[in-house]
């Protein structure tokens, strides 16, 4: 068993299919924990979820007799669902994400035209809302939320103890930055977000949600401030925002709707929960149709 003593240990897990990592966070000195961005592992064209990659952090937890404090998600993903609630209901943690979510919530609720009784778009489903520069605690450890928003509008990103997860406002600098072509996304916003996050000192660590390996290179998960200020394709140091504005939209036009949008999002703006069974016992996905005036009669 890996010794888990040392003040702070990061365990990170890696979901190929969607390319997600997640992060364990472990304070050494109380074996508490906090989970980032788990995922629940879902068949599209089965419709089926299934549990492995929770249940492998859920192993870890229980052979490191860890305590899970937290459930933190960095934002409402759109390229898989959330393990969150499965989690909770294992472990009894609380689910956490930026108060930013109840926009996120609103924006779906009407796009998926989602019932007052099943969700009111004020947070719920969810156990804590940060607000910006809300401290928190895992053990002795400290984290602070920065409020990230761009990609979506409740994109926070998470610092613990000098350690920065970032969700998707970054990826690894040969990567740039995240589409913001989702409803609610802003080029402009996740510029300021960024500079934010690049007055932090340049050697602080930064992990990152996502990597698609480039040019085919190896998976890489971790940078730093000043790496990502000296290297990142879409924002450095002395980039400005309408550059950066102009690049990232003439690039999200490029890209096609991610497979998992439709599942993702409905689960992940209930905290992971699945949509609620219909009378006869099954939850669905909806897929709201486009381009349907020509089969509408009159
Ligand atoms: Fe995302």
């Amino acid at each position: 068993m890996v010794s888990l003593k040392q003040a702070m240990h990061i365990e990170m897990f890696f979901d190929k299919d969607s390319n997600t990592f997640s992060y364990l966070v472990v304070d050494g000195a109380t074996q508490q924990a906090a989970i980032i961005d788990p995922v629940l592992d879902y068949d599209a064209a089965a419709g089926a979820v299934s549990t492995e990659g929770a249940d492998a952090i859920l192993a870890f937890i229980e052979q490191h007799q860890l305590r899970l404090v937290w459930i933190l998600e960095t934002h409402a993903h759109a390229d898989h669902l959330s393990a969150a609630h499965y989690i909770k209901l294992k472990t009894g943690a609380p689910i956490a994400i930026g108060e930013g979510i109840r926009k996120v919530q609103q924006t779906f609720k009407v796009i998926f035209n989602i019932a007052d009784q099943e969700l009111t778009a004020k947070g719920d489903y969810f156990d804590h809302l940060f607000a910006d520069d809300e401290r928190f605690q895992i053990g002795n450890l400290e984290g602070r939320v920065i409020n990230t928003p761009g990609h979506t509008n409740d994109s926070v990103s998470y610092l613990i103890a000098g350690h920065l997860f970032v969700g998707d406002s970054l990826f690894m600098p040969d990567a740039g930055t995240a589409r913001c072509d989702f409803p609610g996304g802003d080029a402009a916003l996740l510029f300021q977000s960024i500079q934010r996050l690049y007055q932090l000192p340049d050697a602080t660590p930064m992990y990152m949600c996502h990597d698609y390996q480039p040019n085919g290179r190896e998976l890489r998960y971790l940078t730093s401030v000043g790496e990502q200020k000296q290297q990142n394709i879409h924002v450095r140091a002395d980039t400005g925002s309408e550059d950066f504005v102009q690049k990232r939209t003439e690039r999200d036009r490029t890209l096609a709707v991610p497979k998992l949008i439709y599942p993702a999002v409905q689960v992940n703006i209930r905290g992971g929960q699945l949509p609620a069974q219909e009378s006869n016992g099954t939850a669905y996905i909806k897929i709201p149709l486009k381009n349907t005036e020509s089969l509408m009669d009159g």
